[in-house]
């Protein structure tokens, strides 16, 4: 337990998105910082286990809550749902990534990308902010991903809206920075996740196991506004970003998504 995280971030920590994966494992981690936890997410039966472990292997108080990102009535849900809680910490991690060349995408397909990724933190951060503000000290963590940076085809939807939350977080780690409140983006490459297992057959080059991906965001709190977790991620970015043109980093996102099925 760090005395000082649950000082700044605690006590309660609202995680959305955390039935399995890497939102599983910020609740494994944050459980292990001390933290209270609320966990978000569709599926009740996998948000009522990993409950369940963490309560038995922490002290920590858990409370879970089916709650589907992409609701018209997010707003008045999240509100509800944490009104009577002391949130210091709100992890966005939930996410739709559907696979395939835009013309072939339902409009609805798309329209849910950018109500789960773009919408969905949106609001979350918009409802959970204030509080931290009033009391001088919090935390935001945002999902990204290296797809953010540039033009990823065959995932074109899930690229823009991960472009959207680095400029968002970048931007509220200016706002709310004089205030107290700490915001980073995580921008992360290949983690292995089930939804990675369903997507991708074997070993990306750099990828990482979700628990590395949640350490390295979580020790990124106030040091900046984003982190490319893992050292082969971070040479891709700079190499992608700095040394080629856009164009050719395009081909090779291209090259990459060539395989997702
Ligand atoms: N895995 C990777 O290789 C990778 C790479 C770069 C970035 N990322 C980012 O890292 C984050 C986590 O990815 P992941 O691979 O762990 O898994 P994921 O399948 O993207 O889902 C993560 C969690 O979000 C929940 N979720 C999905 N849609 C939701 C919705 N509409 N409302 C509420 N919860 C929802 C899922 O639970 P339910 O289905 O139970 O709702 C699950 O608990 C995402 O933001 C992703 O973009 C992942």
């Amino acid at each position: 337990m760090s005395p000082s995280f649950l000082a700044k971030y605690g006590p309660w920590a609202v995680i959305a998105g955390a039935s399995e994966g890497l939102g599983a494992a910020f609740a494994t981690a944050l459980a292990a910082r001390g933290m209270h936890l609320l966990l978000l997410a569709r599926r009740a039966e996998l948000l009522r286990s990993v409950a369940e472990r963490l309560r038995a292997s922490s002290k920590t108080e858990v409370r879970t809550e089916v709650c589907d990102m992409a609701r018209s009535d997010l707003p008045r849900a999240l509100k509800a749902l944490t009104s009577d809680l002391d949130v210091g910490l709100a992890v966005y991690n939930a996410a739709y990534a559907p696979v395939g060349v835009l013309v072939g995408q339902s409009i609805d397909e798309l329209l849910n990308v950018v109500d789960v990724n773009v919408r969905g933190p949106l609001i979350f951060t918009r409802t959970l902010a204030p509080k931290m503000v009033a009391r001088g000290h919090g935390g935001i963590v945002l999902m990204s991903s290296l797809a953010g940076f540039q033009g990823a085809p065959r995932i074109a939807a899930y690229a823009a809206s991960k472009a959207f939350n680095i400029v968002l977080g970048e931007s509220l780690w200016s706002e709310l920075r004089p205030q107290g409140v700490d915001v980073v983006v995580s921008c992360a490459g290949a983690i292995r996740t089930p939804a990675y297992a369903k997507t991708v057959d074997g070993d990306a080059p750099g990828l990482l196991d979700a628990d590395a991906v949640v350490e390295e965001t979580l020790n990124a709190l106030g040091r900046g506004a984003s982190v490319v977790p893992g050292a082969v991620n971070r040479l891709a970015r700079f190499t992608l970003g700095r040394l080629l043109p856009r164009r050719a980093a395009v081909a090779i996102m291209a090259r990459s998504t060539k395989e997702l099925s």
